[in-house]
C-alpha cells in the first residue's frame, strides 16, 4: 500500500520517466498496475519477449503479442495520446549507443505537460543516459518491515509444523532476534526461502543456522567482486605481537554481544597503519573472528575497475550492503589506494571519499570499519581526523620478543615443534625483519631443504636469515618517516 501511494506521488510530481531496480518483477508490477486502476488508467508492461501487453491488477488480458521491437514499442508510446503507465522490463541494453531511442524517450517526455505517459524502466541495475537524466527519478520499492518479517517466521513455522504431523519447531527467543535482524534488507520472497531452508534441515532454528543464513543472503546481494564476504578469516591466535590493539578489541567484545550495563558507543572502526608485512592485513582480519561477526572486505581496486562510471554510487551500494549485514566488520584494505588525493580520475577518488566520510558520519548500524594503509602521504586527512574512527594504529616492525612469538607460531603452523629451535637465537639475528620476512625465512629454509631427506634445523633457518636484505634496511628512510609522522599521531600497536 505504502508503494502505491509513494510511486503515487512520484507520478504526480510530474516525472515522465521512472526507474525502478529491482529483482521483483511481479511484485513492481503489482505495485503499478494497482496504482493504475485506483486512478483508472491502463497500464502496460513490455518484454522484448513477450512485446506489449495491457495488464490489469497484476493480469495481462492481451493475447497476441504487438510491437515486440523496442523502436517499436517506443514509437507506440509516443504515438499513443492517452495517459498511461508504461513499464520497460529490462530496457537497458537497448539504450547503449542508441541516440534515436535516447531522442524518442526525449520527445516522450517533452510531450509530457500534454499527454501523461509516464515511462517506468523495470531492470535489475540501470544507468539512465545523460541526456534524458534530468527527466527521470529512481523509484526504491519497500523493504518488509519486521512486523511483516515477524509475521512470514511465524508462517513458516506453522507451515513446517503441518506438514511434519504437528511437531513443532525448535527455537530460542533470542535466535528469533537475531534472526529477524539478519532478515533486515531482503525482500519477502528472499526472507521466505531464507527462513524454510534455515527450518528445513532439523526442524529447529538456532545459532548454529544464522552464519549460512547471512552468507546467502548475501551472495542474493551480488555485488561482483566489490564487496565480498571472506570465509575465511584469520585467528587472532596467530598475530603475533600487537598486544595494545588486541587488548584494545578484547575491551570491546562484550559491548558488541550485548554486555553493555553502562550504554557505551558502539565501536565504529580502526585504522592500522604501518610497515609493509607487518601483518595489518591479518589483524584487520582477525578483528572478525575475534568479535564473532561476518566479515566483509571492499575492494577498491575493483570498485575502479568493475564499473567505469558508476564507482561511486557501487560505493554507496555496498555500503547500504554493509549496513543491511550489520553487525559486521568491514575490512577495507590499502584504503590509501581508492581514496588518495592527487590521482588524476576527474575528481572521482573525492567524491568516494566524501561518500564515504559522509556513510562513517551518518551510520547507525554497527558496521566495524577495519582500514589498512602504506603510505601516510597519500593518506587524506579528513579521513585521519578524531571522531571518524575510534583509534589509528601504528604497526612497528616487531621487538625481539614479538619476533619469538612470530616464529613460534610460523613453525607451529607448519607442524615444526619450536621447542626443536633455537627461537631465541633466531629473534635476536632477524633484528629488523617484519612478521613477512619471519615467516619467508621458514619458508626458505624448508624448500632449501626439500628432497634432501633431511629435517630443518635453526641453521638452516639462520642462513636465510643471513641472506635476507629486510625492507627495515632497503627502505630505512620511508620507515623512519612513518615513525615520524605515527608519533603523537597514531598509538603503538605493539
Ligand atoms: N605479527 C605477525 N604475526 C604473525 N604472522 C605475521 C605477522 N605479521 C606478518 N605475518 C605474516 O606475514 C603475512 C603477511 O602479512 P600481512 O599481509 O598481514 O601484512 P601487511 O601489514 O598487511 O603488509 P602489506 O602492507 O604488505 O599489505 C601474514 O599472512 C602472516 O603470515
Ligand atoms: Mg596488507
Amino acid at each position: 500500500m505504502k508503494d502505491i501511494n509513494d510511486l503515487g506521488l512520484l507520478v504526480d510530481s510530474n516525472v515522465p520517466l521512472i526507474i525502478i531496480e529491482s529483482h521483483e518483477e511481479k511484485r513492481v508490477l503489482a505495485t503499478v498496475s494497482r496504482l493504475a486502476s485506483k486512478r483508472n488508467i491502463p497500464c502496460y508492461s513490455w518484454t522484448v519477449t513477450e512485446g506489449l501487453k495491457q495488464i490489469r491488477i497484476g493480469f495481462n488480458f492481451d493475447k497476441t503479442p504487438v510491437d515486440k521491437e523496442p523502436d517499436e514499442v517506443l514509437a507506440s508510446i509516443k504515438s499513443n495520446n492517452q495517459t498511461a503507465l508504461y513499464v520497460l522490463n529490462d530496457f537497458h541494453p537497448y539504450l547503449e549507443n542508441e541516440p534515436r531511442r535516447i531522442r524518442m524517450l526525449k520527445d516522450i517526455a517533452l510531450d509530457y505537460k500534454e499527454i501523461r505517459q509516464t515511462v517506468i524502466f523495470l531492470s535489475y541495475r540501470f544507468s539512465m543516459p545523460p541526456d534524458i537524466k534530468p527527466f527521470s527519478a529512481f523509484f526504491e520499492m519497500s523493504l518488509p518491515s519486521r512486523e511483516q518479517i515477524v509475521r512470514l517466521i511465524k508462517d513458516e513455522v506453522a507451515h513446517w509444523s503441518t506438514k511434519n504431523s504437528g511437531l513443532k519447531v525448535q527455537s530460542d527467543k533470542l535466535t528469533i532476534g537475531k534472526l529477524i535482524d539478519s532478515l533486515q534488507g531482503v525482500s519477502l520472497p528472499e526472507a521466505k526461502r531464507l527462513i524454510r531452508s534455515a527450518i528445513i534441515d532439523d526442524g529447529a532454528i538456532t545459532k548454529s543456522d544464522l552464519p549460512e543464513l547471512n552468507k546467502t543472503k548475501f551472495k542474493l546481494m551480488d555485488m561482483d567482486g566489490v564487496l565480498t564476504y571472506e570465509y575465511e578469516m584469520a585467528n587472532m591466535n596467530e598475530v603475533g605481537g600487537l598486544r595494545t590493539l588486541k587488548g584494545w578489541l578484547y575491551k570491546r567484545r562484550e559491548v558488541l554481544h550485548g554486555n553493555n550495563p553502562s550504554g557505551l558507543d558502539n565501536p565504529k572502526g580502526i585504522l592500522l597503519l604501518g610497515v609493509q608485512g607487518g601483518g595489518k592485513s591479518m589483524a584487520a582480519k582477525a578483528v572478525a573472528s575475534h568479535w564473532h561477526l561476518p566479515l566483509l572486505r571492499l575492494d577498491f581496486g575493483s570498485l575502479y575497475n568493475k564499473y567505469y562510471g558508476e564507482t561511486e554510487r557501487n560505493l554507496r551500494e555496498s555500503l547500504k550492503i554493509a549496513d543491511t549485514m550489520a553487525p559486521c566488520v568491514l575490512w577495507m584494505d590499502e584504503i590509501e589506494k581508492g581514496i588518495s588525493a592527487g590521482l588524476d580520475d576527474q575528481g572521482v577518488s573525492k567524491r568516494l571519499l566524501s561518500t564515504l566520510l559522509t556513510w562513517m558520519a551518518e551510520r547507525e548500524k554497527m558496521v566495524f570499519v577495519a582500514a589498512t594503509a602504506n603510505d601516510v602521504r597519500k593518506l587524506p586527512p579528513e579521513l585521519i581526523r578524531k571522531g571518524r574512527l575510534d583509534e589509528i594504529f601504528f604497526v612497528d616492525l616487531p621487538d625481539q620478543e614479538v619476533r619469538k612469538e612470530i616464529f613460534t607460531i610460523h613453525l607451529q603452523k607448519r607442524g615444526l615443534g619450536h621447542k626443536l629451535y633455537d627461537v631465541e637465537n633466531l629473534a635476536e639475528v632477524s633484528e629488523g625483519f617484519s612478521g613477512a620476512e619471519i615467516e619467508q625465512a621458514i619458508v626458505a629454509a624448508l624448500y632449501s631443504i626439500a628432497g634432501n631427506g633431511t629435517e630443518l634445523t635453526s641453521a638452516n633457518i639462520m642462513e636465510e636469515i643471513n641472506n635476507t636484505s629486510p625492507l627495515s634496511v632497503v627502505m630505512a628512510e620511508d620507515i623512519a618517516g612513518l615513525r615520524v609522522w605515527a608519533s603523537g599521531r597514531a598509538v603503538a600497536a605493539n
